[in-house]
């Protein structure tokens, strides 16, 4: 067993001898996604990373989730009822309750709760952006908040730690979400207390990369049609997984690297590298898979040549889709805006750009 599991096993063991001092209540968090500059692709048991990945906590695409609770004791729960935008949803209830029992190790008393769950998204449902990152963080923060007040605990300065492992297990780049800015999740030898178990602030932001904008390209609003789970998978036989491994762990000591610097040129070779590697990946596993669309592709060539033609520091990253995420500093939201504007936007599915920035994490709602 990892380190940070065996504490949270031991801390949940002596949970079950400890008196609750509330048996009802609610909590709500608003948690932010969050976009991959050195990818996660490939995994192992449990949500371990094959390797280590870095990214940018967003601020408007977030979720907001509020848990009301219940403790009773006749129940082997946990039941959940959930609402996604005002309107019950029993699958994803289903599958919030596969989550939460896989969580009993580390919080018995789910066992024996009733959930009442309310939850939205803050940006477009039909926008082609996973809210798994921000879901699952979402409630898994609401998990931990609810486990203080019941049992009288402060929060203390393992939450978020704990929030970030417990976030992992419903979706690896949800463990990111939790820290605010930059964060870093799988270990690494370009920082010594990175964690496969959980994510950690990236420990040097150059003022360089302070409230980047992620100014988000929807070429296609469909969700995606490929689980990350059945791409991840396909790692296994990749026959270039190996290289692709050593490559991020490359990039990531570079990319730390840089951002101690300041050298944003560094920062975006990197960046655009690894989201082509990403859709490399998929492209070279058996069976081979595209996502992007030919109007991704124009994308990057009208932003590489954009670049090469004011140089302007400003490059593009991809998800797993088709959607463009055009990242560059705040200080030229102005005139890469205007090109954003009037050489982007027409590749759009109906003209739709979502801008975002680098963000403070998650918040806690009143
Ligand atoms: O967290 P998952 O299992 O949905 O995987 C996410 C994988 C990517 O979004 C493609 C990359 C990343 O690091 O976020």
């Amino acid at each position: 067993m990892r380190s940070f599991e065996r504490q949270l096993s031991a801390n949940s063991a002596e949970l079950e001898r400890q008196k609750r001092e509330i048996t009802e209540g609610s909590t709500g968090w608003e948690s932010p996604s969050n976009i991959a500059i050195v990818k996660y692709w490939g995994k192992y048991p449990d949500q371990i990373p094959a390797n280590a990945s870095l990214s940018l906590t967003l601020t408007e695409a977030c979720t907001r989730t509020v848990i009301k609770f219940r403790w009773n004791e006749k129940i082997d729960g946990p039941v959940i009822t959930f609402r996604f935008d005002g309107e019950e949803r029993k699958d994803f209830a289903d599958r919030i309750g596969r989550y939460f029992s896989l969580l009993t190790t580390f919080m018995p008393w789910i066992r024996n709760a009733e959930f009442n769950i309310e939850s939205l998204n803050t940006f477009p449902h039909s926008s082609g952006i996973a809210s798994s990152a921000s879901s699952m963080s979402a409630l898994a923060l609401g998990l931990c908040d609810i486990e203080n007040k019941m049992y009288g605990k402060d929060p203390g300065e393992n939450f978020y730690r704990k929030a970030s492992f417990l976030s992992r297990l419903g979706s690896g780049s949800a463990s990111r979400s939790v820290i605010p800015e930059m964060a870093i999740w799988g270990i690494t030898a370009s920082c010594k207390e990175s964690s496969d178990e959980f994510a950690i602030p990236a420990p040097a932001i150059h003022e360089q990369f302070k409230g980047l904008n992620d100014s988000i390209l929807i070429i296609e609003s469909e969700q995606k049609k490929i689980s990350s789970s059945f791409g991840h998978d396909l790692m296994k036989t990749n026959p270039y997984a190996k290289l692709r491994f050593e490559a991020a762990e490359e990039n990531m000591q570079l990319l730390c690297k840089v951002m101690n610097t300041g050298d944003l040129g560094t920062f975006i070779d990197i960046m655009e590298n690894e989201a082509l590697s990403l859709h490399a990946m998929m492209m070279t596993s058996k069976p081979g898979y595209l996502l992007v669309k030919p109007n991704t592709i124009d994308a990057i060539q009208r932003i590489r040549d954009y670049r090469s033609n004011t140089g302007l520091a400003v490059g593009f990253t991809l998800d797993a889709g088709a959607n463009v995420h055009v990242i560059y500093p705040s200080d030229q939201s102005e005139p890469i805006g205007n090109f954003i504007d009037s050489e982007l936007k027409p590749l759009c599915e109906g003209g739709t750009i979502i801008h975002d920035r680098m963000g403070g994490g998650p918040i806690r709602l009143k």
